[in-house]
């Protein structure tokens, strides 16, 4: 079958790394099923892997992707939850197995005409919903909603500050919390970024670093090194910083100090259960609000989607279709 994987690992040139063409289709082991993929969409995370986080050597070539969309053995419109782990190993939640991954760190990913999944991680894809929409929903928008709905510990009506307003968790950030009565507010280093925010619904927008009209109940980070300091900075005594991911960098200056006198919480955050993806479709459903693509592309040009990621001109999720 027709796929795009990682060949080999560069951390410094990523794209160099990834190949496109014919992979062994999928022999799904017990308990496991093939999905026929009809979208998928594009994560930073597959930007990572190629250059080596996560994802050693040993295991290429490994076909990336970690959202899918498509069609079960049986006809069914499907959503793939990516999350490959035990629950009950979790203490009831997947993503505290400590031996859990997500396809294309063990298992071979999404980025593919057929991929193999655990049973447990098919959802039903509401009709309300395109492939396209549909695909960019387990990784950035799970992340996103467990962010605002389980761990960010404040009402609707609180403000909510999202650090890096272009990316797709911070757009899926920005959507989900305003149509859950949050009052959002971003940052982003690209004026055309603030304006596309501007028009999903966040409140107000600022430049990177910029000095905020009042101090804010919850940060958004998923930018990292670049931010740290202005995310705390932002908080109002008491607030909290809820952070799952760092791109520009995963070791700021932690400023204890500030974290301490402040009595700051620093909260991570990563993916969402199964059950939390199935309400996340409920709540797209219910709301009528919908994820923002900044493009769809055909899987075989999946290397100019990672060029436009590298380079960070994408406003929302780079979606492919196989
Ligand atoms: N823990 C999890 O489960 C989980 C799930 C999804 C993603 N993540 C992580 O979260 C991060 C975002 O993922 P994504 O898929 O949304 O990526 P993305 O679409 O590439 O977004 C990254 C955003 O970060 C901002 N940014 C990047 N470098 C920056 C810098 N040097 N200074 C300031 N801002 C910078 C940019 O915002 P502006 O251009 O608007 O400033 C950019 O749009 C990644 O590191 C990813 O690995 C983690």
């Amino acid at each position: 079958m027709f796929a795009v994987y990682a060949a080999r690992i560069d951390a410094d040139d990523p794209l160099s790394g990834l190949e496109t063409g014919e992979r062994p289709d999928p022999e799904p082991p017990a308990g496991w099923t093939t999905v026929t993929v009809r979208a998928t969409a594009l994560n930073h995370h597959d930007v990572w892997s190629l250059r080596g986080v996560g994802l050693p050597e040993d295991r290429l070539p490994m076909i990336l992707g970690c959202d899918a969309a498509g069609v079960d053995e049986d006809g069914n419109e499907v959503v793939v939850h990516a999350v490959i782990g035990d629950a009950d190993a979790g203490g009831g939640d997947e993503t505290l197995d400590p031996r859990r991954s997500l396809l294309s760190e063990l298992y071979q990913g999404t980025f593919a005409q057929r991929v193999a999944v655990p049973k447990r991680n098919l959802v039903p894809k509401p009709a309300a919903l395109s492939f396209e929409e549909a695909a960019c929903l387990p990784t950035a928008y799970l992340t996103a909603y467990r962010m605002l709905f389980d761990k960010a510990g404040v009402q609707p009506g609180a403000t909510i500050l999202v650090q890096g307003a272009g990316g797709g968790v911070s757009t899926a950030l920005v959507l989900l919390g305003r149509a859950a009565g949050y009052r959002m507010w971003v940052t982003s280093r690209s004026e055309a970024k603030r304006e596309a925010a501007l028009k999903l619904g966040a409140d107000q927008a600022f430049a990177s670093g910029a000095r905020l009209p009042e101090r804010v109940d919850v940060v958004m980070e998923t930018v990292g090194q670049a931010t740290w300091g202005h995310s705390l900075r932002s908080l109002r005594p008491g607030g909290r910083v809820v952070v799952s991911g760092a791109t520009s960098g995963g070791v700021p200056s932690a400023e204890l100090n500030r974290v301490f006198f402040t009595q700051l919480s620093v909260v991570g955050s990563t993916m969402g259960t199964r059950d939390q993806l199935a309400r996340l479709l409920r709540f797209l459903e219910q709301t009528g609000t919908r994820p923002r693509i900044d493009r769809a592309l055909p899987l075989a040009d999946a290397a100019k989607g990672f060029g436009a990621m590298i380079e960070g001109v994408q406003t929302g999720k780079i979606v492919f279709t196989p």
